[in-house]
C-alpha cells in the first residue's frame, strides 16, 4: 500500500516507520524532525527499535506517489488546517485519524473528507530530530463513522496489523473515541501539571482516585450524549497507564518542548459538552483551566 502519515510527531513517526517495512510511506513533519529522517533515516528505540528509511517532507503536495490512504495524526487543534491541505491536494483519498480529541472525525467529515475514525494507546516519545520511543504499546482500533464493517477498513487493519500495529475493527467507533478521549483527560492533564510518566498515577494513592473522579466525570457527560462506551473509563485510564508507564503523556511533551497542548480539545471539549448538559464538569474544568496555565507560565519561562 502507498501511505501518507500527515503529522509525523511522536505516534505517527511510530507508524510510519513500522508500516515502511512493507508498504511505501512518506511522512510529512516539522523541517527539522524530516531534514534528519531523510539524511540519516528514524531511529526508533523501545518495544521497537531499529533504523527506518522513510521518506519525509514538510507538504504533502510534495509525496512521491498518490496514496491509498492517508494517516492523519496532526495535534488537535490542527485538524481544519490539515483537511484543507487534504481537499487541495488528494481530496478522495481515504483519512484515518489516530488523533487525540473527540472531535476530529466530526471535523473531518462536515469538511467533506473521506473519513474513518481510528484510536490507539500506543505510548511513543519524541526524543529530537530524527529520534523517537516506542515506550509502551495500547490497542489500536478503526472504524467506519456509520458503523460499517467495510471492506477497506479491513483492509487498513490487515495492513497495520501486518506492520506490528495490531489493530482491531469495531462497529462502534464514535464509543471508542469518546473511551480514549476519557483515558486522555485522566491521564494528559494530570502527568503535564506534576511533570511525571503516566505511571505515577498508578503509584501514588490520591492521583489514583482523582484519575478515578476524572474518568467518572467523562462517563457521566458521555451518558448525557448517548454515546455507546465500549469499556469503563475508570478501568480503561488505568490499563492504558500501566501498558504507558514509562511514556511521557503527549501533553507533558507539549509542555517540555514549549508547546500548545491538547487541552482544549480533550478535557475542554467534555467541559464543553457537559455544560451545554447541565452537568457540572469540576474535574474538567480545574484541569482545564491548571494546564492553560502551564502553557502560559512556559510563555512566561517562568518554570
Ligand atoms: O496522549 C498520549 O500521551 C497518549 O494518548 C497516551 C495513550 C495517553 C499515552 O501517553
Amino acid at each position: 500500500m502507498r501511505i501518507i502519515v500527515f503529522g509525523a510527531g511522536a505516534l505517527g513517526s511510530l507508524f510510519g516507520a513500522l508500516l515502511s517495512r512493507q508498504n511505501e510511506v512518506y511522512l510529512v513533519g516539522r523541517k527539522e524532525h524530516v531534514e534528519v529522517i531523510n539524511y540519516r533515516g528514524l531511529e526508533v528505540e523501545g518495544k521497537s527499535d531499529g533504523t527506518f528509511e522513510v521518506s519525509a517532507g514538510e507538504r504533502l503536495k510534495d509525496a512521491p506517489f498518490y496514496p491509498n490512504w492517508i494517516i492523519l495524526t496532526v495535534k488537535a487543534y490542527q485538524t481544519e488546517e490539515a483537511a484543507d491541505e487534504i481537499l487541495n491536494t488528494f481530496p478522495n483519498v481515504p483519512v484515518v485519524s489516530f488523533q487525540n480529541g473527540i472531535k476530529n472525525e466530526e471535523i473531518l467529515r462536515e469538511m467533506g473528507i473521506n473519513a474513518v475514525g481510528g484510536v490507539t494507546s500506543h505510548g511513543v516519545t519524541y526524543l529530537g530530530p530524527g529520534r523517537i520511543r516506542h515506550a509502551g504499546t495500547g490497542r489500536t482500533v478503526i472504524g467506519e463513522l456509520d458503523g460499517r464493517i467495510s471492506m477497506r477498513v479491513r483492509a487498513l487493519a490487515y495492513v497495520l496489523s501486518e506492520a506490528g500495529i495490531i489493530t482491531e475493527v469495531s462497529d462502534n467507533i464514535k464509543g471508542e473515541i469518546w473511551l480514549k478521549g476519557s483515558v486522555n483527560a485522566v491521564i494528559n492533564p494530570i502527568t503535564a501539571i506534576l511533570g511525571v510518566e503516566n505511571g505515577y498515577l498508578l503509584e501514588i494513592e490520591s492521583l489514583r482516585k482523582l484519575g478515578d473522579e476524572v474518568a467518572e466525570e467523562c462517563e457521566e457527560i458521555a451518558r448525557a450524549r448517548s454515546i455507546d462506551l465500549p469499556g469503563r473509563p475508570i478501568e480503561e485510564w488505568k490499563t492504558v497507564a500501566e501498558m504507558t508507564k514509562h511514556n511521557l503523556s503527549s501533553a507533558l511533551q507539549d509542555i517540555k518542548n514549549g508547546k500548545r497542548t491538547e487541552i482544549r480539545e480533550i478535557n475542554g471539549a467534555f467541559l464543553k459538552i457537559a455544560e451545554k448538559n447541565g452537568i457540572n464538569a469540576k474535574y474538567n474544568r480545574v484541569l482545564t483551566e491548571m494546564v492553560i496555565a502551564k502553557e502560559k507560565l512556559n510563555e512566561l519561562k517562568i518554570d
